[in-house]
């Protein structure tokens, strides 16, 4: 039987190191941001959806009603969402878990952990073309991950007694296009990516031994990679800066890049108050505190 709404939520993720080098198959460290939310609500509708393609969200509805042989439902669809768009903060995976959910609890359907993810990662295809699958994972894990492309994740334990503050640049961020920079870049991107992959190793051993100087290094290093790698923008560099000044052990851009949020690792939650209100007055828009 039908039900009157389907409700499906999700939550965002950010991270920490191996974006961009993780679509060449080298390892990637990410986290779940478990209380930034976006919620989907599903309803009966007057006509059937207009499936517009390009649309990430609308593409994870499709998949969802193809699947289910529902195509030709009468259905309306609301997104409330406190992940900011195009931010590197997972918002198109995010937005497209809740709506396969709240489609799937709509029909009364069981959705498996698996068919989840694959119906994700299709919709992800319209949102970044090549994605490694480490946003999805991200959003659909409720510990920190290591993730290898084609090749599996693993939960994370992390007890780091510290905090990471993520800033938001105010620049929409660009990650197809980032993505594409970096395959143009062809040959010469490929040490710079590689030296990416082994930080994430450096900082997967630097969270293990809670190491915060380590992983700070680590972060602060990535931040030059891929700022080398043209996929960063001024104001995540000039913000990086702010927060190293400010005594952050590291700090990096976060994401696909060309605009989004930089992250930086501190100790306490004074230090983390204190870099937020000197972000804030450098130009970042908005800010969140995750414990690590
Ligand atoms: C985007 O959030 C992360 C990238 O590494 C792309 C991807 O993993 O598909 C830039």
């Amino acid at each position: 039987m039908e039900k009157k709404t389907g409700i499906g939520k999700a939550h965002s993720k950010i991270i920490l190191m191996g974006e961009h080098s993780v679509v060449y198959g080298h390892p990637a460290i990410a986290l779940p941001l478990k209380n930034i939310e976006v919620t989907c609500r599903i309803t009966a509708g007057d006509e059937t959806l207009k499936f517009d393609m390009t649309d990430p969200l609308v593409t994870a509805i499709f998949a969802a009603l193809e699947y289910l042989g529902q195509e030709d439902a009468q259905l309306t669809y609301l997104v409330d969402s406190q992940v900011p768009q195009r931010r590197g903060m997972g918002s198109s995976a995010a937005v497209a878990i809740a709506a396969i959910r709240a489609i799937f609890d709509y029909f009364d359907q069981d959705l498996t952990a698996d068919l989840l993810e694959n119906l994700v990662n299709q919709a992800e295809m319209i949102a970044h073309s090549n994605p490694s699958g480490l946003d999805a994972k991200t959003c659909l894990s409720d510990r920190p991950i290591k993730f290898i492309r084609n090749l599996g994740f693993a939960s994370l334990t992390m007890n780091l007694d510290a905090y990471l503050v993520i800033a938001d640049t105010g620049i929409h961020g660009h990650t197809s296009e980032a993505v594409d920079k970096v395959r143009k870049s062809g040959q010469t991107a490929l040490p710079l990516l590689k030296n990416l992959g082994d930080l994430a190793l450096e900082a997967e051993k630097a969270i293990e031994q809670a190491d915060l100087q380590a992983l700070g290094n680590a972060m602060s290093q990535a931040h030059g990679l891929l700022a080398r790698l043209g996929v960063s923008c001024p104001e995540a560099d000039h913000l990086v800066q702010v927060a190293r000044s400010a005594g952050a052990l590291g700090a990096k851009m976060s994401g696909g890049g060309l605009g989004g949020c930089i992250i930086a690792l501190v100790k306490t939650s004074e230090e983390a108050e204190r870099l937020i209100q000197k972000l804030k007055e450098e130009g970042a828009i908005n800010t969140w505190t995750e414990k690590l």
